[in-house]
């Protein structure tokens, strides 16, 4: 959440500070601001709202040469010009932005108070810049340190001084905190989007890790004032995937470059002679394979569902017992941790606090943790043994999709290296990696039912609730189905199993509350009929989203949404298309604000 940028060097800092910002709006939209260094003065501009909000007020000429600046999703008070960050000190010399949390800033608040310095937001970050100041002592990086030792919590922090003009300081605990490394310039950032096209060399801040950025030098320190050597790493992102293009939406673009996301995902990674898949980067060696005995799954929102089909397919192709965890739920359960089980953290960011802290639970009691990750070089990239990048791209919309599909994608193929090392025999094995190599095409004409989820979307806008419903390897499509709905249109939707509809959902159904059905051929194919019938007695409405062509489903169907035929294992990444237009859709005709939803960040930051 919130994103951090800082820039000194001969460029303008203005113009450097709202490109990155523009870049990181996607971690917090807010409010925002930036402070930038004019002979020895700071000035601060800040505004609640969108990025042209700040843009409005910021002069478009500014020699500064040096500069931070944040995008804010709010944690402590309220959304205002005030609670914007930066935060300047009580004489106006010290700037500050910070990400994360203090824990102990009301303790903090009241000690500054006492000794004279004045508060102008109600934010648990303003504290630290107070603090800095009062440790100032000719000596701006002894200062910054002195204040950290103090805080209990999370930071991310970049910090301005108005008397060390070609001086910039950021440090880490908990909260990412990226450098990039250019020709007599440096940047800050809270990951490397902060600074795409400007830096492609960026250094990655490790928790309790302190650097010191001059225009032309960059100094690393710990805790204890020792430098710390850094590997100086190549940036992996591109800047083209930033524009939307002709899409209006992010979201509506990153659904339709869900063909390619796949293929991207399973370029060179299948052994169609073996049945099976290589995934490099698990750090797994066979014995290790044999060893597993349990399989714990854990993330948050999509990438849980993600991991729930995960999971299924799991159990179905290598009978490993296999179990997804919330990760803010499972970090303070006192997680049993062995040998024999392998824990997989799935985040399109790899920068979520509760999946961070959760893996960090687990291996503090010396368990192994794999990583399913979109963000190259992000914390838990970089935290976890070993693991498969998902190679999405860029996901820049707040409601996942494309990433969603792809984590889907590589837990299939785990389950499928998992699977063939046990119960799979070689001609089942052949016959899936035929169907993955299949996925981008049957994608490609699953999308060519946009057109028909949108009129049914706009159909369905007054609708009181949506209830989304489905069985096995498809229930979580269901949950998944929901949750897009929920977080775009601001609707109320519900995902249920089917079976589950009459221990409860049942009473939700009305003609005002319509029913979405994914059903695919198969087990349940039967009992899913059965629950169509039973919301139809009672006056439902029923949205059928199908692979089969079985004719009872257009019969039975108020609307119908054909999907092409697959694998069962692999249906949910069919399935889920039509889930995602309609909640494109529906949010389209409500008016809402589609690729920056509200209350929302697309990267959770604090716990
Ligand atoms: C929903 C969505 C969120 C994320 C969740 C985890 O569309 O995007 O539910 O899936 O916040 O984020 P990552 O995958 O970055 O760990």
């Amino acid at each position: 959440m919130c994103g951090i940028v800082g820039y000194i060097g001969p460029r303008q800092a203005v113009s450097v500070l709202m490109q990155g910002l523009k870049q990181l709006e996607y971690r917090g939209y807010d409010s925002s601001g930036i402070s930038v260094l004019n002979a020895s003065s700071i000035k601060t501009f800040k505004k609640i709202g969108k990025l042209v909000n700040l843009e409005s007020i910021v002069p478009e000429k500014n020699r500064a040469k040096v500069g931070i600046g944040h995008t804010r999703w709010a944690t402590h008070g309220k959304v205002t010009d005030e609670n914007a960050h930066p935060h300047v000190s009580n004489c106006g010399k010290i700037s500050l932005v910070h990400n994360g949390i203090i824990d102990n800033y009301v303790s903090l608040k009241d000690e500054l108070i006492k000794k004279g310095y004045t508060f102008d937001s109600d934010t648990d970050s303003e504290v630290l810049v107070h603090l800095i100041h009062y440790y100032l002592n000719g000596d701006p990086v002894s200062a910054v340190q002195k204040a950290l030792e103090r805080l209990d919590g999370t930071y991310g922090v970049g910090v301005l001084f108005a008397d060390y003009p070609d001086l910039l300081i950021g440090a880490r605990n908990g909260s990412p905190l990226i450098v990039g490394v250019g020709e007599g310039e440096m940047f800050l950032g809270s990951d490397a989007s902060a600074f795409i096209g400007l830096s492609k060399q960026a250094i990655y801040l490790d928790d309790g890790e302190m650097v010191v950025l001059t225009s032309k030098n960059y100094k690393t320190i710990n805790r204890h004032n020792k430098i710390v050597d850094k590997k100086v790493e190549q940036v992996e992102i591109d800047t083209t995937e930033n524009l939307k293009g002709d899409y209006p939406h992010f979201f509506l673009k990153e659904i339709h470059e869900q063909p390619d996301s796949i293929r991207r995902a399973i370029g060179g990674r299948l052994l169609p002679d073996f049945g099976t898949a290589k995934l490099g980067g698990l750090n797994l060696d066979k014995r290790d394979f044999f060893d597993i005995k349990r399989i714990h799954i854990i993330a948050m929102g999509s990438a849980l569902y993600a991991g729930q089909i995960g999971a299924s397919v799991i159990e179905t192709l290598a009978r490993i017992p296999t179990q997804v965890f919330d990760a803010s739920e499972l970090r303070y359960s006192n997680p049993i941790v062995d040998k024999e089980t392998l824990f997989i953290a799935v985040s399109q960011s790899g920068e979520t606090a509760d999946t961070i802290l959760a893996v960090k639970e687990i291996q503090n009691k010396g368990g192994r943790v794999l990583g399913v990750i979109n963000s190259v070089g992000s914390t838990l990239a970089r935290l976890t043994h070993g693991g498969m990048y998902i190679h999405a791209g860029q996901e820049v919309s707040v409601a996942s999709t494309k990433a969603f599909t792809n984590q889907v994608m590589l837990l299939n193929m785990f389950a499928l290296v998992l699977g063939r090392m046990r119960d799979v025999p070689l001609s089942r094995g052949k016959d899936l990696v035929k169907e993955i190599m299949a996925m981008p095409e049957k994608v490609e004409e699953a999308l060519k039912c946009g057109e028909i989820v949108k009129e049914i979307a706009y159909k369905y806008k007054d609708a009181n609730s949506i209830l989304f419903l489905a069985r096995g390897t498809n229930y979580p499509v269901a949950l998944e189905g929901a949750l897009k709905v929920k977080e775009v249109s601001y609707l109320h939707a519900e995902g249920f199993s089917a079976g589950g509809l009459k221990h409860g959902p049942l009473a939700l159904i009305c003609p005002e509350t319509p029913s979405i059905f994914v059903i695919t051929e198969g087990e349940y194919f039967e009992k899913m009929i059965g629950n169509i019938i039973e919301v139809k007695a009672r006056d439902g409405k029923a949205i059928i989203v199908t692979t089969s062509s079985d004719e009872r489903l257009k019969e039975l169907a108020d609307d119908y949404i054909k999907v092409p035929e697959v694998d069962e294992l692999l249906s949910p990444l069919v399935t889920i298309i039509p889930m995602q237009f309609f909640s494109y859709y529906i949010s389209l005709a409500l008016g809402r604000d589609i690729d920056q939803p509200r209350n929302l960040a697309k990267s959770v930051t604090v716990e």
